[in-house]
């Protein structure tokens, strides 16, 4: 990265102090689902060992005790206990971020609460995006935001996404933040980057020696990365996605970023910024497609009424909140090239989609045939017929090696491969090597969020995205945006809900490439 330094860690991280954790959108849906479970889960734990209180802010006046019960109400039973013993250290603040007077009155509050202004300070901005640089601003303004560089106590503020609707925006946006803020200070958060399974990519990849030998286009043929979701717009979350739509909801951050772990190159440490670099070279590399090739490697659709385990759900037009002549797409698939020399001429194949038969994401890393076929030559076939047929493309008998890092619900790591099907014929079969966490571990990992805020309060950026990484996102999604837009761009395509997309969508797959995956089973 051009730009980019090393971020200083704050000195605080390992003093004593409890930090305030200060959450914008307090009565949200993220703020009560997530993030309230992912705090009172920290403070069961005693992490960090240091402490934090919460304080809740946003326009609706209650008191303290008013707040407490909120978030207590929607807590989940296993947390009921831990949220015990973090609610005394719960408080609420009335405060519209937009108001100067309001804002100033929190940091009054702010100084009084356990810490006070020595307490390192973590914003949370759950709030619509168009709010992320005005509430910055405000913060700065009131003098909340003011920590030396490399100094304590910290203060730090994560924006949720979206961040920008392409690149111009995203741009803008960095800008007008970085005005208020300094880059080490900003913690963009992917809740992705957040699971496990997520960061196993890397784990997997660079603490086994024997797979990066064959991480390169002289081996694999092609990746996948599919994310499928059961879910409609359920929760009223219609206004919000007619909006946004698949490629900017999903495909834009948590899928780039994914690819970015699966393909960069290895990071010289796990530093926020050796790994974030490698990043952002990643997705630097991916080639932005002129409006022809995007329009011939991409499909969008839209879900039409269909069913959903087994019950009736209504089309994507007909769902609560969209407009009749919305042009939204639930669904998309791309095919993608990486210009460098590991990955030159290996289809990248991303797909999002949904009101999917299941929810799953994983990962497909699909090896190379072969280059000689010893086996399973179809009866009736000379052998110039069988070798015409498969350099032609025509016979796809041959299945190749998959590696399939399974994301979620189940976290798994799966190895195909051919056997010899016992009996006098040579005849192969195919067969598995597999991993489960959860048969292995025995216990499921911690939820996305409370990784993150552990790693933001305690100061690290690792699992966080750069303002670079989020810029080289936007601008390959951009080129395949404006290629929509395009007069000569097919209309969207349609999938009964419940379906694995449109028709047509495999044919982003050519010769013997196969197929999308059809999930874990
Ligand atoms: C969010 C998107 O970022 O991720 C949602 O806005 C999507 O539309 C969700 O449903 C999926 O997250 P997960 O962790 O359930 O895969």
């Amino acid at each position: 990265m051009s730009t980019t330094q090393p971020s200083p860690k704050a000195s605080n991280d390992a003093r004593k102090d409890p930090a305030q954790v200060v959450i914008f959108g307090a009565s949200g849906d993220l703020t009560l689902h997530k993030l309230m479970p992912a705090l009172a889960s920290l403070a069961g734990k005693d992490r960090p060992s240091s402490g934090f209180s919460v304080i809740g802010v946003s326009r609706s006046p209650k008191s303290d005790e008013d707040y407490r019960r909120e978030v207590g109400e929607r807590m989940p039973p296993e947390l009921k206990d831990a949220f015990a013993r973090l609610a005394p250290r719960v408080f609420f603040v009335q405060a519209d971020v937009e108001d100067a007077a309001d804002v100033a009155a929190l940091a009054a509050r702010l100084d009084e609460l356990p810490g006070g202004r020595s307490a390192g300070r973590l914003y949370y901005l759950s709030l619509k995006p168009d709010l992320f640089a005005p509430a910055t601003a405000a913060l700065k303004h009131a003098g909340l935001l003011e920590q030396a560089e490399g100094g304590a106590p910290f203060r730090r503020v994560i924006v949720e996404k979206p961040f920008g609707r392409d690149l111009e925006s995203a741009q803008a946006l960095n800008h007008a933040l970085h005005s208020s803020l300094r880059e080490d200070q900003l913690y963009r958060i992917d809740h992705y980057l957040g699971k496990e399974t997520v960061q196993n990519l890397l784990g997997f990849r660079f603490h086994n020696a024997i797979f990066e030998p064959i991480w390169n286009r002289h081996h694999v043929e092609h990746i996948q990365i599919t994310v499928a979701e059961q879910l409609g717009m359920e929760n009223g979350r219609a206004g919000y996605y007619d909006t946004t739509g698949a490629a900017r909801d999903m495909l834009q951050n948590h899928m780039l970023q994914v690819l970015a772990l699966v393909a960069m190159e290895p990071p010289t440490s796990l530093d926020a910024w050796a790994l974030r670099s490698q990043k952002v070279n990643l997705l630097r590399s991916l080639h932005v497609p002129g409006p022809e090739l995007a329009l011939r490697n991409s499909l969008r659709a839209r879900y039409t009424a269909g069913e959903s385990d087994g019950e009736p759900v209504p089309g994507y037009l007909e769902e609560k909140g969209v407009p009749a002549d919305s042009s939204t797409e639930t669904f998309v698939a791309i095919r993608a090239e990486i210009d460098s020399w590991r990955w030159a001429g290996v289809p990248i194949l991303l797909r999002h989609g949904k009101r999917m038969p299941q929810k799953f994401t994983e990962v497909r890393v699909q090896f190379r045939v072969p280059p000689l076929q010893l086996f399973n030559r179809p009866d009736g076939l000379t052998d110039d017929e069988f070798r015409e047929k498969l350099r032609e493309g025509s016979l796809c008998q041959i299945r190749p090696n998959v590696l399939t890092l399974g994301i979620q619900p189940r976290e798994t790591i799966q190895l195909s491969f051919g056997v010899k099907t016992p009996g006098v014929a040579m005849v192969m079969s195919p067969a598995e090597l597999a991993f489960d966490y959860r048969d292995h571990f025995g216990q499921t990992s911690a939820p996305a969020y409370e990784r993150l805020l552990l790693d933001a309060l305690q100061g690290d950026a690792t699992l966080f995205v750069h303002a670079e990484e989020i810029e080289a996102s936007w601008r390959f999604i951009d080129a395949f945006r404006r290629a929509w837009d395009r007069p000569e761009a097919p209309p969207l395509a349609e999938y009964p809900a419940g379906t694995w997309g449109p028709d047509g969508a495999d044919e982003l797959f050519h010769g013997c490439e196969g197929g999308w995956s059809r999930g874990q089973g």
